[in-house]
């Protein structure tokens, strides 16, 4: 048994967290900055680096300081170091190996969508094999086959907007505040599903890739033509049926498009388990309609409790923990990488 401090700053969410393997988190901390992003509609990565900058010391102090005092002492320290924004994950990088020179303890840099990978076990008692990762999240709509730790392919993502994206992008024309994809959410209950009808995508690059522009492109256009744009800042959205119906719609759309995706790759790997995280694995509707699926066809499905489905360093130092039990570690000289190859992750 080991103590690890993993940190997370590959986006706007700074996270620390102290887990005692294999998966206990002892204390964790997480700084949003939602507020501070929502005036400007979006992330601005430049003000995401320097909010970093500014709380990284003050939340790993309080994960230190809320831990029990005999479990305060760790001996490894784990921080996501690709894919991202580039300044955002630099703070975490730097700080970790600073903190990792300073305890003299080993550090490893961890892939963020190998964290979100196996997020859905770190409430289980143990990982099981092989299973059908689906990573949806604000910057990836990722589809892996997981046959064993580390043994990973990556069957496909999405060739335009990610799925949190389109959620994201949909929330802004209609005047709501970011990130809107858990706006929508709500909202989605209120509306009638069926009122407008979308083709769900064919993407010619392969069967587990995904598209979501076309969508939202759709979308948009129903936007205009109901004359919705920026309605939220005119009116209360609940109170304009045909906003409530399209954002209905438009979330049975992604609903389907998730489960197509899901039941194409278990039907061709005959694989009957499947793991769902990213920030767009909270949506009710996907975990509702996954749920009655897997109950249906007698498949076994993982999805994290929300806490975990957002970007959070419990995971990192889950995956953080696999490696390190295998004897792996990275340089200090490790870089920040701001995006992977597809096929290799
Ligand atoms: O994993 P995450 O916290 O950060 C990234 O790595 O991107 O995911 C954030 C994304 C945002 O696009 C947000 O709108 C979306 O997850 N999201 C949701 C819901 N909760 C968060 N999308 C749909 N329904 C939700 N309930
Ligand atoms: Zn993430």
């Amino acid at each position: 048994m080991m103590r690890i401090l993993a940190l997370e700053t590959s986006c706007d969410d700074l996270s620390c967290a102290l887990l005692e393997t294999p998966r206990q988190v002892l204390s964790s901390c997480t700084a949003s900055q939602v507020s501070i992003h929502e005036r400007f509609g979006g992330i601005v990565p430049e003000v995401a680096s320097r909010e970093h900058l500014k709380a990284v010391s003050q939340v790993v102090q309080k994960v230190l300081g809320d831990a029990p005092e005999e479990k305060k002492a760790f001996q490894a320290i784990a921080v996501t170091c690709k894919p991202g924004l580039v300044g955002s994950l630099l703070v975490g990088l730097n700080f970790a190996k600073g903190l990792a020179l300073a305890a003299r303890v080993p550090f490893i840099g961890i892939n963020h969508l190998e964290g979100h990978l196996f997020s859905p076990f770190l409430e289980q008692e143990k990982i099981t094999f092989p299973f059908l990762g689906l990573v949806i999240s604000g910057g990836h709509t990722n589809l892996y086959f997981v046959e064993g730790f580390a043994k990973y392919q990556c069957l496909g993502v999405s060739v335009d907007d990610a799925l949190g994206e389109a959620y994201d992008k949909v929330a802004k024309a209609l005047g709501l505040s970011y990130p809107g994809g858990p706006i929508l959410d709500r909202l989605a209950a209120k509306g009638n599903p069926l009122r407008f009808r979308f083709t769900l995508p064919q993407v010619k690059r392969g069967k587990y890739f995904t598209s979501f522009s076309g969508l939202k492109t759709a979308v948009l256009e129903e936007i205009r033509a109901h004359r919705l744009e920026q309605i939220a800042q005119r009116q209360s959205i609940e109170e304009s049926q045909p906003a409530l119906d399209l954002i209905a719609s438009f979330q049975n759309t992604t609903t389907k498009i998730v489960e197509r995706l899901l039941i194409q790759a278990s039907e061709d790997f005959q694989c009957a388990r499947w793991a769902l995280s990213g920030g767009v694995a909270c949506n009710s509707a996907i975990r509702k309609r996954l749920g009655q699926v897997a109950e249906q066809k007698k498949m076994e499905l993982l999805i994290p409790t929300p806490k975990f489905c957002t970007d959070n360093a419990a995971m990192i130092g889950f995956v953080a923990a696999g490696y390190l039990e295998r004897g792996v570690s990275s340089a200090l000289s490790l870089n920040a990488q701001a995006s992977l190859e597809w096929e290799n992750h």
